[in-house]
């Protein structure tokens, strides 16, 4: 998996989006289908080839990821929720992995989307690629549909599940055991619950069965093979460890370059169930904790003020890769920042945050148009709303646009350690730091004020505020008096030149060395680049936090080549220590990235 950490993914319910063709909203249960947007429940028309219309308008706000809710063939009937009938508009309820749901497509014949190359799926990812934006596609594994109300013909579907229009098996009559039939969980603090029980009556799937995971991963592998450069991944937190284990493998396998991250709901650093997950699975999570933290803060001016979000950062050394975190204001499965509190100016500053913070920021659908609707409390469904307008010249387009420059020039955004230079109730100041990349973020949440900012490691000079183009002095790694309006940010932003185009940079990633002040981590190896094992010419790294020390070296190497390669860790009397264990050895691609994560021994 490669870092991803120059993106801005921009995450929509494709339902909710843009109904670019009328044709496909009709389909097979009519019923499904509200053409007057009125009840929430049912699908409102958004396809693909509305996504495909706005590329031009995503690629200008920064997007450059786009996560698209799940794609697959949804179950067709209503599901009764609480007397409601329910629609899978949100794609969560798949009965067929391997075919398209047909609300999405505009040819009928591309619900079959592994039977042609020239689908709406492909196209839209060729569209996306030639804008040099990546796809992220939502992948279920733990579930497929739950029963459908017994007034729907009186069908009930639960679990029916399909292989390309094959019916393999179900729920109500399970000859594969793919099913657990272990009834809805109860108790939320038991993990075997959560793994082996029902989310909300959905047919979940029985991993030990050899016959489901193929299935499974195979219509993944198909999936990528469309096109997609990074998975979300649903519902991580109900399926066992081991099977993320083997299924982020299999993908890694397949596809290398793949930037996969879960959800497990409420995950992050305050769920230390969760932050084992991060460190073991091998892919990233949805940060809730930060999530929680900004919402607290910003939208319902929670005691501590900024210190809540600080509180978070603190703990980034528990996880063995802080960067795979993908950070946000709000999603579809929570009431959005401006339906809890938060206003226009205050969601400012919830997007410069995690526009300049670690992880990767993901946006929500509407947020640059301050889409919402508040309509009990603004809980799901009325997150959802349909996409209304598409304006580029709001404050919100503006800001993100030109965070996802400064995140996309400078390495401090997206990979550097992050240095808090000032945290109280209303103030927030950090820096990102990377070799000579750097990049200062200020937050002021109340009135207009006043803060003098030291230990900055921006170089003496005037910089300029990225979004309203007021200079700020350095001199001496001292900011005096920096002038804070009221409900406001300044970004300032020193991206070094971008080093020359280097065929294979090797990055080399260490946890688990909690370096003593002064102390630094290098990397020997047998290549030039590496020292030849003389240690005075060993390759520094650039410690992130206590957890983590990492840096990319460019290679130059013969085609074929391998290097062998150890950390060791001076200390500033010149004293050294050195792994114990024998040198890794690892054989080199011939261009691209590599990542090396090692945990010390
Ligand atoms: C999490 C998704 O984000 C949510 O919207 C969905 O309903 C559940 N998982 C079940 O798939």
């Amino acid at each position: 998996m490669q870092f991803f950490n120059e993106n801005t993914i921009y995450f929509l319910v494709v339902d909710r989006f843009l109904n670019s063709d009328p044709s496909n909203d009709n389909c097979r249960n009519p019923e499904a289908f509200d053409a007057a947007q009125k009840d929430w429940c049912k699908y409102w028309g958004g396809d693909l080839a509305g996504v495909i219309d706005k590329l031009d308008y995503l690629k200008e706000l920064g997007a450059s990821a786009l996560w698209l809710t799940p794609l697959f063939d949804q179950a067709d009937g209503l599901v009764d929720v609480e007397g409601r009938g329910i629609a899978a508009y949100h794609g969560y309820w798949a009965k067929d992995f391997k075919r398209m749901d047909e609300h999405l497509v505009s040819n009928q014949e591309d619900i079959r989307v592994f039977a042609s190359h020239d689908t709406i799926l492909d196209r839209l990812a060729a569209a996306m690629h030639k804008r040099d934006m990546k796809l992220i596609l939502d992948i279920v594994c733990n579930h497929s549909s739950p029963a459908h109300r017994p007034d729907d013909g009186g069908k009930v579907t639960k679990g029916e599940l399909y292989d390309d229009g094959e019916l393999l098996t179900s729920y109500e009559n399970d000859t594969l055991g793919w099913y657990h039939r272990n009834g809805g969980v109860t108790d939320w603090n038991s993990a075997w619950q959560v793994e082996n029980e029902e989310l909300c009556g959905l047919a979940d799937f029985n991993e030990s069965k050899i016959g489901y995971r193929t299935y499974i991963k195979e219509a993944m592998k198909l999936w990528v093979d469309k096109g997609a450069d990074g998975l979300r991944v649903d519902t991580v937190k109900h399926m066992p460890l081991w099977f993320w284990q083997e299924f982020v493998s299999d993908m890694l396998f397949h596809k290398p370059e793949l930037f996969i991250f879960g959800e497990w709901f409420q995950g992050g650093a305050n769920d230390p169930f969760s932050v084992h997950f991060a460190n073991a699975s091998g892919m990233g999570m949805l940060d809730f904790s930060l999530q929680n933290a900004i919402e607290s803060c910003l939208a319902k001016n929670a005691d501590g003020g900024f210190c809540c979000i600080e509180a978070v950062f603190k703990k980034d050394a528990l996880f063995n890769n802080c960067h795979e975190l993908v950070t946000f204001v709000d999603n579809h499965d929570m009431p959005r920042f401006l339906s809890v509190g938060g206003t226009p100016e205050r969601l400012r500053l919830a997007l410069g945050l995690i526009m300049t913070c670690r992880g990767t920021p993901c946006i929500y659908y509407g947020t640059e148009q301050y889409l919402h609707n508040d309509t009990n409390g603004g809980a799901d469904p009325y997150n959802r709303p349909m996409m209304e307008r598409w304006d580029a010249t709001t404050p919100a387009f503006k800001l993100i646009k030109a965070l996802a420059q400064v995140r996309k020039e400078n390495l401090a955004v997206q990979r550097g350690s992050q240095r808090v230079k000032s945290a109280s109730e209303n103030i927030y100041a950090y820096t990102r730091v990377y070799l000579d990349n750097c990049c200062l973020a200020v937050f002021n949440k109340g009135p207009a004020s006043e803060v003098t900012l030291e230990n900055i490691e921006l170089p003496d000079g005037v910089y300029t505020d990225v979004l309203t183009q007021s200079p700020a002095r350095v001199s001496g790694g001292k900011i005096e008096k920096l002038r804070l309006e009221k409900d406001s940010l300044l970004v300032f932003s020193r991206a070094a030149a971008p080093s020359d185009g280097h065929t294979l940079i090797v990055t080399f990633m260490l946890n688990g060395f909690k370096t003593a002040w002064g102390q630094k981590i290098f990397v020997t190896g047998n290549c030039p680049e590496l020292g030849n094992w003389d240690l005075d010419r060993a390759f520094p790294l650039e410690y992130i936090n206590d957890n983590l020390w990492m840096e990319g070296l460019p290679l130059k190497h013969p085609p074929g080549a391998s290097v062998a390669y150890k950390f060791i860790v001076k200390s500033p009397d010149g004293a050294v220590l050195y792994e114990d264990r024998p040198a890794h050895v690892r054989r080199l691609p011939p261009e691209g990235g590599l990542l090396l994560k090692h945990a010390w021994v």
